[in-house]
């Protein structure tokens, strides 16, 4: 099955065309909940759900169902609300990291201003909540703490490390809150509106928890490595704002006197053109880029690791699957 950027590797027929059925249903739904009766409230809100994406949140979210009852009904709403909040805090994030585009799209920043794209994130937010409402107090309260924490991930990559942080591990414990937090949610309530066994709960929120922190680091590297035809936003944009990502610490770590000046690129902003395409040039012939790579198998092994303890389905091959289309996408 595809999605934008993305091929899960799925080794049975059943349970794709169950998937593809299930995520049809969550596309429908994404566009209906979004309409608003102002028209341009609903065009701004359509915007990036039509412009594609992965739907990686819904997909989980389907997925880790299987381990219960798949057709329970809190689950294909329950990926709407996760896909609705990834989506508010994209629009917020690329006003944050001022980015121009998005799923091969205007960002909303970009095709109208900043205002536009925070409220229509908070307006994607709002609509999140209120589906929420109808799956119980308890994926009401895991869905506000892992905003909370997701946002938490935001606010202490803006601020970055103090001197006594270790620069890595400070970036691999925002990337685990901005992002691993959501993913791991979305496994967890896909696994609970299912009426899956708690012990599954737990183990899909741990997978869940690596893969997302691996799917980070890999887009991290697909920062630097890919072009905007691959990834549909523009590359080197961590590197513009001055956000160091995995390969850029990996670099700044090197003693060898050939990386001098690609050190003093990596020490500020790199907002000059010129100076911009210089250090990603620099840095994608850098070493670096391998040790990241084996960094991202690292987290993808982990998040396999875990999926032994649950029974023995073709979801569980399709989460492992998972594990190695994370890696394969930075090759
Ligand atoms: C982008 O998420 C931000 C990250 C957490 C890496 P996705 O890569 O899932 O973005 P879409 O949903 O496919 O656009
Ligand atoms: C996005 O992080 C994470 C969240 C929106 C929580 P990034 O800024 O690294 O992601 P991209 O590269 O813009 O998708
Ligand atoms: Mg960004
Ligand atoms: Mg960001």
């Amino acid at each position: 099955m595809s999605m934008t950027g993305l091929t899960v590797p799925f080794v049975d027929a059943d349970l794709d065309a169950r998937v593809r059925a299930r995520l049809d249903e969550v596309e429908q739904q994404l566009s209906t909940v979004v309409a608003s009766d102002f028209g341009f409230v609903t065009e701004t809100a359509r915007h990036l759900i039509e412009a594609g994406g992965k739907r990686f949140r819904p997909l989980l979210v389907v997925l880790a169902a299987e381990f219960g009852d798949h057709e329970a009904p809190g689950v294909a709403p329950v990926a709407v609300v996760l896909e609705l909040t990834h989506l508010a805090t994209l629009h917020h994030d690329d006003v944050m990291d001022e980015a121009a585009l998005r799923r091969g799209a205007p960002s909303a920043n970009a095709r109208w201003d900043n205002t536009i794209a925070i409220l229509t994130g908070d307006y994607l937010f709002a609509k999140a909540s209120d589906r929420m409402v109808d799956l119980g107090l308890e994926a009401v309260r895991i869905q506000s703490q892992t905003f909370a924490r997701l946002v938490e991930g935001q606010i202490r990559e803006t601020l970055g490390p103090s001197d006594d942080d270790d620069p890595l591990d400070y970036y691999l414990s925002v990337l685990a809150d901005k992002t691993g937090s959501l993913i791991a949610t979305s496994a967890r309530l896909g696994a609970k509106l299912a009426g899956a066994p708690a012990e599954v709960e737990a183990v899909v929120t741990e997978y869940g928890e690596k893969v997302g922190v691996a799917f980070q680091l890999s887009d991290d590297v697909l920062d630097i490595a890919s072009d905007s035809d691959q990834s549909g936003k523009t590359p080197g944009t961590d590197l513009r704002e001055g956000v160091p990502t995995l390969p850029v610490l990996l670099a700044q770590r090197s003693r060898d006197p050939a990386d001098a000046r690609l050190r003093d690129l990596l020490a500020k902003p790199l907002v000059d053109d010129d100076e911009h395409a210089e250090a990603l040039k620099l840095l994608r012939a850098h070493p670096a880029m391998d040790q990241a790579r084996a960094i991202v198998q690292q987290w993808a092994d982990d998040a396999r690791a875990t999926l032994p303890s649950l029974p023995d389905i073709p979801a569980r091959d399709a989460l492992a699957g998972l594990c190695d289309l994370v890696v394969s996408r930075t090759g």
